[in-house]
């Protein structure tokens, strides 16, 4: 890598990489990606190990503060986010205004953004170093609630307030499932798959959400605007609206009678605009490795919960088909993490249109992360160069004179 950024303006020249292809905007310790070999790193640990072992605060702590917590770290830091759970009842409101139909991400990045007028010591950047703890942590503990208040709204249901005594997981699926009618029990096969889908979401260096959360808060603009565009930027179907379109398009392929053959066609054909939803990656060239782990947890997921879900079957057909299809080969194009994330979260009941969402909540403690290194680095402000295609130079034409 050459390192450009002290030539300035002084050659006169400006580099042009459209969708920054080939260019860094950062140096960044927190997440290794070696996208040739697919190997992903959190601070040096293995993906598949933190899957394995760890879990999602563990993680979250880790990518934030650089380091795995001592066991009265963790703890300390379990309880500062169990202690700030609940939202501002003023925010409550804000749900009401809310169509029932209202998409929950839009619900989301509204929300997060609206946490800088509860919390408005937070847009001064002289104060950021007294009150990032702080933030960090009303981030992490509020956005569950707010995710599954989301969900609770869009249902007609009455909104569960947080349960502190239990684990991060378990309170955010009580609050997304449970009824005033019924005891909901907590099935610790859910909590671990859902542990372990958002550790393989928390980063992935400077992807379309994480570099605007860079952008944005190189502005000086406070952690929960800069969180709640990050939100705006995942929710397109290029990057985690993906796993949404997956299941979508899975779906469609089970009512055509399940045949993949047209669907990957379709998908070749440059005249439409259709592409395989969950297949490729910017950075994997051979293989996605949480893919990997999320394909093999899926399938023990659905066995421990006893589902059968025929889009499984559809998924693996799919791949199959892709990978031994000449166009897909050549482009090196394979199943990226948003493509068996679906059929985790159909198994846990979680609905379609939440799947982005729990992208977000998994992807928080990066953008947290990648937020404190840009603001602890002293970097400055994101403001790409372009090169100029439009006149140069035009006379104003009276409105009467326009042709
Ligand atoms: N289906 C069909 N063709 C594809 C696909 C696909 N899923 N992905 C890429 N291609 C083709 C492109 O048409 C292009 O073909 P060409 O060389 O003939 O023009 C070639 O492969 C290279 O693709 P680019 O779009 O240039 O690759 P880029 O790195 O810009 O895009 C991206 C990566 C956005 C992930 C792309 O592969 C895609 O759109 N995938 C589908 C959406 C998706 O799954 N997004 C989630 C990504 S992971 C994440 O964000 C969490």
């Amino acid at each position: 890598a050459i390192d450009i950024s002290d030539l300035r303006d002084q050659s006169g020249y400006v580099t042009l990489d459209r969708g920054f292809k080939n260019t860094g905007s950062t140096k960044s310790a927190i997440t290794y990606l070696d996208g040739e070999n697919g190997i992903l790193h959190y601070r040096g640990y293995p993906i598949e190990q933190l899957a394995e072992k760890s879990n999602f605060l563990e993680v979250a702590y880790l990518l934030i503060y650089g380091e795995l917590p001592t066991q009265p770290q963790l703890d300390s830091f379990a309880r500062e986010i169990s202690i700030h759970t609940l939202v501002n009842e003023d925010m409550r409101k804000i749900f009401d205004g809310f169509p029932y139909n209202g998409h929950p991400m839009g619900i989301l990045s509204a929300l997060v953004c609206s946490l800088t007028a509860f919390y408005p010591e937070s847009q001064d950047p002289n104060k950021y170093e007294e009150t990032l703890d702080a933030t960090i942590i009303r981030l992490l503990a509020k956005m569950p609630t707010i995710a599954a208040w989301a969900y609770k709204n869009s249902q007609g249901h009455p909104l569960n307030y947080p349960k502190n005594n239990l684990d991060y997981c378990s309170n955010f699926l009580y609050m997304m499932f449970a009824l005033p009618v019924e005891e909901y029990q907590i099935d610790p096969v859910i909590v671990d798959a859902l542990n372990k889908l958002l550790i393989l979401h928390a980063d992935h260096e400077q992807n379309c959400s994480t570099s605007t959360v860079r952008l944005v808060g190189s502005s000086r603009a406070s952690l929960y605007s800069s969180v709640s565009a990050g939100i705006n930027a995942l929710w397109g179907p290029l990057h985690g609206g993906a796993n949404q379109e997956v299941i979508e398009m899975l779906e469609a392929i089970k009512k055509d009678g399940g045949d993949t053959t047209k669907f990957i066609n379709k998908a070749k054909d440059k005249n439409d605009n259709f592409r395989l939803m969950g297949f490729g990656h910017r950075v994997y060239k051979n293989f996605d490795p949480r893919a990997k782990i999320i394909k093999k947890a899926a399938d023990q997921v659905l066995q421990q919960l006893g589902i059968n879900d025929p889009v499984l079957e559809i998924a693996k057909k799919l791949e199959e088909a892709a990978l031994s299809d000449q166009y897909f080969v050549e482009r090196r194009l394979y199943p990226n993490v948003d493509f068996y994330s679906g059929i985790i979260y159909r198994a846990l009941g979680i609905p379609t249109n939440m799947f982005t969402v729990m992208f977000a909540l998994g992807r928080l403690p990066g953008w947290i992360a990648q937020w404190k290194e840009m603001r602890d680095q002293k970097e400055p402000i994101g403001r790409p160069r372009q090169i100029y295609t439009g006149y140069t130079e035009r006379n104003y034409v009276g409105i009467n004179e326009r042709k």
